[in-house]
């Protein structure tokens, strides 16, 4: 049975609009910050912007994720439209073996004794290095700032992973869409695929369009079983990269299942570029286009050709495609979460047999085989994350909000209820893949709204304790004297 591997959680599109601007730095760290046996260096990039910033005014830290920064910090509106209000200075950090932030530069990833030194332990302690490096600059020289941490998808795991390791170093962490359970042991495997075919099946009133799509991989199979068949599959598909053999077309299966689950993720209420440029809440605009099953259903050379034109909605949406691509864009940012799921971030996926997917089973030796070829390693133990932060254990984390928006295959392994007094937990109903960390938008939901409202409450509390602390511990000091 055939595994779905290529879970991405985040595969940036290629043009990235530059709104904001910022100061980009890079700070020498340390590739291994354990072993004690290397001093060898590395520049890290972080990017800054103080214009918000006055003396005392908090620190908003995004703790970048598996891509360039710059995409992240262009996609984190929420973050910019709150910083004057907090008088915060921004800095988005990036994470090493991404973007600009090669410990060996282009050698980084060629093997496996340069990538070992990829992995959330090195990478937290980068942020907390460049932390400190702030801390120790013109910024906290009147004495330290409160540190707010911010994380949309791993980014968000890592915000939530900074305040459980580094409490005395981060204040607080906003964990946008932060799948901190998807890992052995703590969610089912079969979730993710199942909120996705949920999201399809919803999206029109008049049919459930992921019947549709489930019809279309036995439709495909049966089509490109001949020579003939797969010619006209490429020419009525107008493919990019045209299928000539059987493993072509389990690529082809696998991409497009990939481009559903894409428009899942980035099921907004707007038009955006952020994972392929689609239209306002994409899948209703996919599922509104197959609303009359009786036309195309029975033939399978129909349904091809209808699904090939709903599905134009994420290869053309922008009406200049040549051709229709269904690959994923950014291949560097790709290999590296692939070596991290094949050392520490296992996430178990399988797919349900009611899912609009095509059957695939959860197999840890099968991965954990294909990683030994691909990278020459394997997970140390399947449950390495769990170890690492507690897994679903948070009774002694504090200052930490997670939100998920509840149209997000992601929120399956996210915190959905509270945890505790200071660790909440916000869900967004009509909201996608970390959309309250995005910029405003007459289109947004009340929800997102509120959701946003909550973070900024929730930062004003933290700094409030921090100072009122701050105070608290001088005055300490002073009685002891
Ligand atoms: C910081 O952001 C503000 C607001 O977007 C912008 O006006 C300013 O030019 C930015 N600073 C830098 C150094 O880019
Ligand atoms: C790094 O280690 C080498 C060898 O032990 C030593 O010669 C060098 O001075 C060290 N460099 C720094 C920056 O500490
Ligand atoms: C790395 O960059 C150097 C200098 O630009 C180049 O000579 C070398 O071929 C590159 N190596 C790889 C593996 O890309
Ligand atoms: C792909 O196949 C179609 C249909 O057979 C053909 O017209 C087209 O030229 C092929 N494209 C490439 C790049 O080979
Ligand atoms: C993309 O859309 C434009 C405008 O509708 C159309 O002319 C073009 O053929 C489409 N491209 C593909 C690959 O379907
Ligand atoms: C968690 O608690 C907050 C109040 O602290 C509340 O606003 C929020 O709705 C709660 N979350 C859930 C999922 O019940």
């Amino acid at each position: 049975m055939y595994i779905l591997l290529v879970i991405l959680i985040l595969a940036y599109s290629k043009n990235i609009e530059c709104k904001y601007t910022f100061d980009t730095k890079y700070a020498d760290v340390l590739i291994d910050h354990f072993s004690y046996t290397s001093n060898k260096t590395f520049k890290l990039r972080y990017l800054v912007n103080e214009t918000f910033w006055t003396a005392n005014g908090p620190i908003f830290f995004y703790t970048g994720n598996e891509g360039d920064i710059e995409l992240f910090a262009q996609n984190s509106g929420f973050i910019m439209e709150l910083a004057p209000k907090f008088n915060a200075l921004i800095v988005f950090c990036e994470h090493r073996y991404y973007g600009d932030s090669m410990p060996f530069g282009n050698l980084s990833y060629t093997k496996p004794e340069y990538l070992g030194y990829l992995s959330s332990e090195q990478a937290l302690h980068d942020f907390v290095d460049i932390i400190d490096i702030l801390q120790n600059s013109k910024y906290g020289s009147d004495g330290p700032l409160p540190v707010i941490a911010f994380g949309g998808s791993y980014g968000g795991m890592l915000s939530s992973w900074l305040r459980i390791k580094y409490p005395a170093t981060v204040q607080g962490a906003i964990a946008a869409s932060a799948p901190i359970w998807q890992f052995t042991g703590l969610t089912p495997c079969g979730v993710f695929y199942s909120i996705v075919t949920h999201v399809y099946a919803s999206a029109n009133e008049k049919f459930d369009c992921s019947i549709s799509i489930k019809n279309l991989w036995p439709a495909i199979r049966r089509v490109a079983n001949t020579p003939d068949g797969m010619t006209w599959l490429n020419s009525a598909w107008k493919l990019c990269n045209n299928i000539t053999n059987t493993k072509d077309v389990q690529k082809l299966i696998d991409a497009v299942s990939n481009a559903l689950v894409n428009m899942a993720m980035a099921n907004y209420p707007y038009a955006n570029t952020f994972l392929a440029d689609l239209p306002p809440y994409p899948v209703k605009a996919m599922c509104s286009e197959l609303i009359e099953p009786e036309k195309y259903m029975k033939d399978d050379k129909k349904l091809i050709l209808a699904l090939g034109k709903a599905l134009n909605i994420y290869t053309n949406y922008s009406r200049t495609a040549k051709c229709n691509d269904f690959s994923d864009t950014d291949a560097l940012g790709i290999s590296g979460w692939d070596f991290q799921s094949c050392t520490e971030m296992v996430m178990p996926m399988c797919t349900n047999p009611d899912d609009m997917f095509e059957p695939s089973a959860w197999d840890y030796d099968k991965v954990a085989q294909d990683c030994l070829v691909k990278f020459g390693v394997k997970p140390s133990n399947p449950r390495e994350v769990v170890l690492q932060y507690g897994g679903k254990n948070l009774k002694y984390a504090s200052n930490i909000v997670f939100s998920n928006g509840l149209l997000d295959p992601w929120s399956g392994g996210g915190v959905l209820s509270n945890i505790s007094s200071t660790v909440t937990a916000i869900v967004i109903p009509e909201g996608a893949h970390h959309l309250d960390l995005r910029e405003s938008n007459p289109a947004d939901p009340a929800s997102v709204i509120r959701a946003r409202k909550f973070h900024s409450d929730s930062i004003q509390n933290w700094i409030t304790d921090f100072y009122r602390d701050k105070i608290n511990s001088n005055f300490n000091r002073v009685l002891l004297v």
